[in-house]
């Protein structure tokens, strides 16, 4: 692929990513999150998010470029996320990045999110390649995607109700662990048994979907029993348990899709991937069942400005062509 030099911007949920990309090597990637803004309300606040980006959005394109040590005028392309995701959000990157390409007489260029996703390994292992099986696991989207090559996707599979990431911190809210949920239970388990009590885990019968809210039903109503009688079981074995029920299913209907296609190369991203359960869980059985795994260190996982400079950077090789009247798009579909 080309040395293009791309500067990326990602907004659409609550950190405002940007990166500049040359060629495969990521000269600066910042991030402002904005965790604890929505902390206390247990969840992200779309009217929040979105001021809190026109915040921020102007000093981390200054920042990433001086940290890559480019002048605007350097940059071959900009590109932004075009969704899917929480539309004031989106609108702030989009807008920017549309503005700011217009005003260097650059091409912009507008990214699907989960595409971004689907590029972030490669910007730690440039042998990354498809044929693979991408499990994305996010707060905002839990989905199973058959990569048969770059730009070429079907989503095999996916959540029928709540997203991983949102189930960890729904559970983590009811469990009073705070916000974000899945770190908080992701330590809680530390030293935890997590065969200490075993929730269901959903949808046997269809090999690549999820379901999170059945598992909700049952931490509440078994949490209440417990509490009832007096009984409460330790909160490390709880988490550790609730952990192992949502890992179990990610990892078993990933591997169901790997046998299905047959490809050599498993990988993941989203934030959920962050948890250091469910990467043991795809190391062990990527090992058994003799495939490539590439899941890219935590950061590059959770979402970035480099990822969307990356999926930017094939867009642009593969002669794609945007232009300035696109505009984001909330309820974006890879497939
Ligand atoms: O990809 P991401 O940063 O943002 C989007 O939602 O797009 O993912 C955030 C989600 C949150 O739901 C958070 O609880 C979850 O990823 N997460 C984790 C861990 N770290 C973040 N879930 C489980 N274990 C973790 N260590
Ligand atoms: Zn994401």
């Amino acid at each position: 692929m080309s040395e293009r030099m791309i500067l990326g911007i990602e907004t659409s949920c609550d950190e405002t990513g940007v990166a500049v990309l040359q060629g495969d090597q990521v000269l600066s990637s910042v991030l402002a999150t904005q965790t604890d803004m929505h902390s206390r309300f247990g969840g992200v606040v779309p009217e929040v998010a979105a001021r809190a980006h026109i915040e921020a959005i102007r000093p981390m394109v200054h920042m990433a470029l001086r940290k890559a040590g480019v002048h605007s005028d350097q940059l071959d392309a900009v590109a932004a996320t075009r969704g899917p995701g929480l539309v004031g959000s989106l609108m702030v990157g989009f807008s920017f990045g549309k503005a700011l390409a217009w005003g260097l007489q650059k091409p912009f260029i507008g990214i699907d999110h989960m595409e971004g996703h689907l590029f972030a390994p490669l910007l730690e292992n440039p042998d990354y390649r498809p044929p693979a099986v991408v499990l994305l696991a996010s707060g905002g989207h839990s989905q199973i995607v058959h990569m048969r090559d770059w730009g070429d996707y079907s989503v095999l599979g996916g959540t029928i109700d709540d997203a991983a990431g949102e189930a960890f911190d729904k559970l983590a809210r009811f469990m009073g662990l705070g916000y974000p949920g899945g770190p908080a239970i992701d330590t809680t388990s530390d030293g935890g048994d997590p065969a200490a009590v075993r929730f269901p885990r959903a949808l046997a019968d269809r090999p690549f979907d999820f379901s999170f809210s059945g598992l909700k039903t049952s931490v509440v109503n078994h949490l209440q029993k417990a509490k009832a009688a007096g009984d409460l079981p330790p909160i490390e074995d709880v988490a550790a348990s609730v952990q192992e029920a949502i890992v179990d299913v990610l990892v078993a209907k990933t591997f169901n899709a790997v046998a299905e296609t047959g490809v050599p190369v498993v990988a993941a991203g989203g934030g959920v991937l962050a948890n250091r359960r469910l990467r043991a869980a795809m190391e062990t059985r990527a090992g058994e069942a003799g495939i490539e795994l590439c899941v890219p260190a935590p950061a590059l996982c959770t979402d970035n400005g480099a990822m969307i400079a990356a999926a930017a950077r094939f867009r642009l090789d593969a002669g794609y062509e945007a232009t300035w009247f696109d505009d984001v798009d909330p309820g974006l579909r890879l497939d």
